[in-house]
């Protein structure tokens, strides 16, 4: 199967538009030596031609005009995108759809949980029924693998995680299963297989067991340590909060994938105030020396 990340930064990518911190002004300026980045959503194919999305980011016209095989090239109107896959119902998750509204009908998968955020605080499934059939939703039940039309070697395996419904769900304070998944993804005629979790609060047994019997792991970066946002001066909220496992420490995410051997490791949803951005900094040498990449917009990944 075929990787690509379209969008490798969390929510308000890098640099985020309002922000002035050391990492936003210096990729503005040039005085880090750093990418900027569009938030996160990676695509899948198996023939090269037919991608699954997974997340619909809101910078997805600027990703998708960047991705050429995924250009309109059979016809008038035409797309390499067939289906989405929602991780959650995050705004940077999500807020893509309105952009993909030319395209409808669309078929998007997503769980109950995610599909009662889209219908109630964030209706897009209702407003978009206005635009020639909107959204065909089908549903990822947590507990059950599933195949999307026309991917039949693509095994697609949901887990229930750890994290956060979105600040404007109605059962924010009230978590519940489905709010978030991972995805093992398989491609049944290579048997290799991606685990993909932009979103992870916390690392268990049972998903160490299912990255390493993975040939790449995808997870979430978002922040170097737990109260980062607050050290940086631009928020309140710690990684915890947020429903994300900082990378350093003790108990942070590189502790875990440092006990995981011979495959590949991969950090994505990267928050703009981290300082794994910059390439010259002690925490991108770090993550080099363990072995650790960072993605980045337009990486590709064959498996
Ligand atoms: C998150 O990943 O925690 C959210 O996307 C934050 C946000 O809404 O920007
Ligand atoms: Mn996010
Ligand atoms: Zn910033």
């Amino acid at each position: 199967m075929y990787i690509h990340v379209l969008g490798s930064a969390a929510g308000g990518g890098f640099p985020q538009w309002n922000c002035n911190c050391h990492n936003c002004r210096g990729v503005r300026q040039g005085s880090i030596n750093a990418k900027t980045r569009t938030q996160s959503s990676i695509a899948i194919s198996q023939n090269g031609t037919d991608w699954i999305l997974f997340n619909a980011s809101p910078d997805i016209r600027q990703q998708l005009f960047d991705f050429k095989a995924a250009h309109p090239a059979r016809g008038l109107r035409d797309t390499g995108i067939s289906a989405v896959v929602l991780m959650d119902s995050q705004l940077d998750h999500t807020t893509g759809l309105l952009t993909l509204r030319e395209g409808c009908p669309m078929d998007v998968w997503c769980t109950d949980m995610v599909y009662q955020d889209l219908t109630t605080g964030f209706p897009i499934f209702n407003m978009l029924t206005h635009w020639n059939g909107g959204l065909q939703h089908h549903q990822i039940d947590p507990n059950q693998r599933f195949h999307i039309n026309g991917f039949d070697d693509l095994e697609l395996t949901p887990l229930i995680i750890k994290s956060s419904a979105p600040p404007y769900s109605p059962h924010r304070n009230d978590p519940h299963d489905g709010d978030n998944i991972a995805l093992i993804v398989k491609d049944l005629s290579s048997q290799k297989q991606l685990f993909y979790a932009p979103g992870l609060a916390k690392i268990d047994e049972r998903i160490m067991q299912i990255m390493q019997a993975s040939d790449c792991v995808m997870i979430d970066g978002t922040l170097w340590t737990d109260d980062e946002m607050q050290t940086c001066g631009v928020g309140t909220k710690t990684g915890q909060d947020m429903g994300h496992l900082h990378i350093s420490g003790e108990n942070g995410s590189l502790h875990y994938l440092d006990q995981l051997t011979g495959i590949r490791k991969v950090l994505i949803h990267i928050n703009n105030t981290n300082p794994i951005l910059d390439d010259d900094s002690e925490q991108a040498a770090i993550l080099k020396q363990h072995g650790v990449e960072v993605a980045f917009d337009g990486m590709q990944i064959e498996l």
